[in-house]
């Protein structure tokens, strides 16, 4: 071997070790894709300052990597879903994606994901697929799937003894998969959903629907709106004179909006994961971090923003910053108990939470807990092959 060729080899033996190195030391791109406009843009603020308090807890750092963000509003539009995470993850070659709240969008993140084997952290949106069929090695859910509330609360309404629902929602997955899951519960438990109503995300022209409702006098409505939307469900509920003839059930439907909702929201009842007075240690220093670094109150949407980094920073640290280490992560994450502000979890199989639902009732300005409505409550998984 001439000279040349054993400098040039070993000059290359160097590059191909530094951007080894550089790979698990220099700092970590994390692509945070998240709505930042439309009905859903306080939700995607409180998952971002969520995660963000975890890494600032951590010293701005997660497994030994400093922590660096690229920033997309997604809208809320699964019509932009898959160039917005494109960009993310050829333009900007972040190591994770973080994203997002709709669950159209995320099931496009998840396919980009699962095509290009970038590390996914859903941190709000519900869709099943994304722990059902899509499931993948690199795919994690820090909140919840859409089944899992519902499930709750259609055992819930049943026990109540209330026979007859009407559900009203968006017609998307979320809205969709919301209602199925209480059906399944509410039905199997001998009750009926007589009447299925719905309108297109994120429309927000209630009063037809609501006068069906009147009419058909079920013994209580179930639904799921969010942000902005339910916001305005719940006004208009009340202004119907829904409010007190016929009870309103639901999930999200006053998660982060108590404020805006004031009296039309008291009285309501919800099955979460979270609640405001959950009142155990680790909730409680992280509402006092959270209202003292950003000057508001944190709910769901935050928690679940801390929760994906702390499952960020689980599998970071297995993998010594190593983000290529797909195998050791996923191990690493799978058998952690995440100690979230929620109560402490594991992820299933699929890599959703397994986690306690709450039953929550609007009192004041919270959603206080009224007891444990399914404890340690996994989703089925319809679908995952792995
Ligand atoms: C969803 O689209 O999956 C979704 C959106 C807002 C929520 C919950 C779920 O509050």
């Amino acid at each position: 071997m001439t000279s040349f060729f054993r400098t040039t080899l070993i000059a290359a033996a160097a590059l191909t070790a530094g951007a080894a190195f550089a790979q698990s030391t220099g700092k970590i791109k994390v692509g945070l894709m998240l709505p930042a406009t439309g009905t859903y843009a306080a939700l995607g603020v409180a998952i971002e300052n969520g995660f963000k308090l975890f890494v600032a807890e951590q010293g701005g750092k997660l497994g030994g990597r400093e922590v660096e963000y690229v920033k997309v509003d997604d809208e809320s539009d699964p019509a932009k879903a898959t160039d917005n995470v494109n960009k993310l993850v050829k333009r900007d070659n972040v190591d994770v994606l973080v994203g997002s709240v709709h669950s159209g969008v995320a099931m496009a993140m998840a396919k980009v994901a699962k095509d290009t084997g970038t590390l996914l952290i859903v941190p709000n949106a519900g869709a099943d697929a994304v722990t059902g069929a899509m499931c993948a090695p690199n795919i994690f859910r820090s909140s919840f799937s859409n089944w899992q509330p519902g499930y709750a609360m259609g055992e819930v309404v049943a026990k109540k003894g209330l026979k007859t629902v009407v559900t009203i929602t968006w017609k998307y997955a979320a809205g969709d998969e919301s209602v199925r899951g209480f059906k399944d519960a509410f039905e199997k438990a001998g009750g009926k959903v007589t009447k299925e109503l719905s309108l297109p995300f994120p429309n927000v022209e209630f009063q037809a629907l609501l006068t069906e409702i009147a009419a058909a006098k079920p013994d209580a409505v179930y639904t799921f709106f969010s942000g902005g939307g339910a916001v305005k469900f719940v006004k208009d509920y009340a202004a119907a004179g829904l409010k007190g003839k016929i009870p309103l059930y639901g999930a999200f439907v006053t998660d982060g909006t108590l404020e805006a909702q004031g009296a039309d929201a008291e009285g309501i009842f919800s099955t979460l994961h979270y609640a405001d007075n959950l009142n155990n240690p680790r909730d409680k220093a992280f509402r006092l971090a959270y209202a003292k670094t950003y000057k508001l109150q944190p709910d769901v949407f935050a928690v679940q923003g801390y929760d994906a980094a702390q499952i960020l920073g689980v599998g970071l640290v297995a993998v010594k910053g190593d983000t290529s280490k797909k195998a050791e992560f996923a191990a690493a994450v799978e058998k952690a108990k995440i100690d979230s502000p929620r109560g402490a979890f594991t992820l299933s199989k699929a890599h959703n939470p397994v986690q306690d639902i709450y039953l929550r009732k609007v009192v004041g300005m919270e959603n206080q807990v009224v007891s444990i409505a399914s404890k340690s409550l996994a989703d089925p998984a319809r679908g995952c092959k792995m």
